[in-house]
């Protein structure tokens, strides 16, 4: 489903969003650029659309600079809340906004408001070459063996009291990290687990708007037809970026959602006001068969999908799992497929 690109959203919102009342603002939230080194060896030329294999890699090592956003519930004050803590990579042409909501009326569609309300912290972030991550970088650094590195390395900084310090100046260690991932986010953290093996610092896994497929061909075209370079897009905001920073236009956005009617219509201007830029290497690098391959990740892993799901052939919960299970042999595996 991976590989239909980057799906999901209009399912992720509706589910997370039911019967929530929670007031303006039920979280203390502290944003800033967290350094983040990786060690990893990337694709030579990522646009092959071949699995990684090693005689076309080379080593990449750098320092990026991530935006995040860590937030509490305002009950329990910084550094005293719960010892748990939810990383969250949001999907292609997405940024952390998609997590956290801000703008006037559509509190209410805050993922991140909505754990607060009920005692969860977040930890929101841009993927690299996303949102407020993007520059000065090359999109052929952002290829996806750096981008699962950042989100462990995030998981660890959570752990470590890193990021809480960087944030927010106090002392606030998180000992267990859950990764909940949206489309292009899960397949991020689901190949985080690969690169990771036995020594993932995630304690569980939440993968919406995520399945595995097999390879296919055609979606690199559909891919690159899909999506239009942001600097032609939108030159105001991304004239100086190369053009392997893409996003999409409503018209395409509009696969997102389901039959009119079946959404707040508000909800897809906001959409529209809240795209981003992405890596296209990186959503290439997944639909190449990088992630299909099994995670010996041994801790609870639920996969969401939403009733209106394009692409989608197994959408209900045993119909998920028996697609799935085959890929986390070591995982307490749950689905919940709306379909
Ligand atoms: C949630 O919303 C549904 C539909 O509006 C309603 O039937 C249900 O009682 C609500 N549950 C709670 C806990 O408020
Ligand atoms: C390895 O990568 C090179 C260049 O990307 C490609 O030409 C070759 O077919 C790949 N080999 C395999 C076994 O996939
Ligand atoms: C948010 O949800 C609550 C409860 O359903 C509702 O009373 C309120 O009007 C909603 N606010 C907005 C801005 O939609
Ligand atoms: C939106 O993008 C698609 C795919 O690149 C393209 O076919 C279509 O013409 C675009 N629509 C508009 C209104 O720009
Ligand atoms: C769930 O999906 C599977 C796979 O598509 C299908 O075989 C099965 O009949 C479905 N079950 C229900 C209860 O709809």
């Amino acid at each position: 489903m991976l590989t239909k690109l980057f799906l999901g959203i209009s399912v992720a919102l509706p589910i997370i969003s039911a019967n929530f009342t929670a007031p303006v603002s039920a979280c203390s939230c502290s944003t800033g650029l967290i350094l983040v080194d990786v060690d990893v060896q990337a694709e030579v030329d990522p646009s092959v659309f071949v699995p990684f294999n090693s005689t076309a890699l080379r080593r990449e090592k750098r320092t990026f600079e991530v935006f995040g956003q860590l937030c509490q519930p305002v009950e329990n004050g910084y550094g005293q809340g719960s010892q748990a803590v939810q990383l969250l990579a949001h999907g292609f042409t997405y940024s952390s906004q998609y997590w956290n909501v801000q703008w006037y009326g559509f509190q209410n569609y805050s993922y991140v408001e909505f754990a607060c309300s009920r005692g969860v912290s977040s930890f929101a972030y841009d993927n690299i070459c996303a949102g407020r991550s993007v520059p000065p970088y090359n999109s052929k650094d952002c290829q996806l063996p750096a981008a699962a590195a950042v989100a462990s390395s995030l998981a660890r900084k959570l752990q470590d009291g890193t990021i809480g310090k960087t944030l927010t100046g106090s002392n606030i260690h998180f000992s267990k990290v859950f990764g909940i991932g949206h489309s292009l986010g899960s397949g991020v953290l689901y190949y985080s687990a690969i690169q990771d093996g036995t020594s993932s610092p995630f304690i569980g896994l939440i993968l919406s708007g995520f399945g595995h497929s097999p390879v296919d061909p055609a979606s690199i075209e559909i891919t690159i037809s899909a999506t239009v370079p942001g600097k032609i897009s939108d030159p105001g905001r991304w004239g100086n970026l190369d053009t392997g920073f893409v996003t999409t236009n409503s018209s395409v956005r509009a696969i997102f959602y389901g039959p009119p009617g079946t959404f707040n219509p508000d909800i897809f201007q906001l959409d529209f006001l809240t795209r981003d830029v992405g890596s296209i290497w990186l959503q290439i690098q997944a639909d190449a068969g990088n992630i299909n391959q099994p995670i010996p990740f041994n801790h609870p892993v639920t996969i969401l999908l939403g009733q209106l799901e394009p692409a989608c052939n197994s959408c209900n919960s045993s119909g998920v799992i028996n697609a799935e299970k085959s890929f986390f042999p070591n995982a307490n595996l749950n689905a919940y497929g709306y379909r």
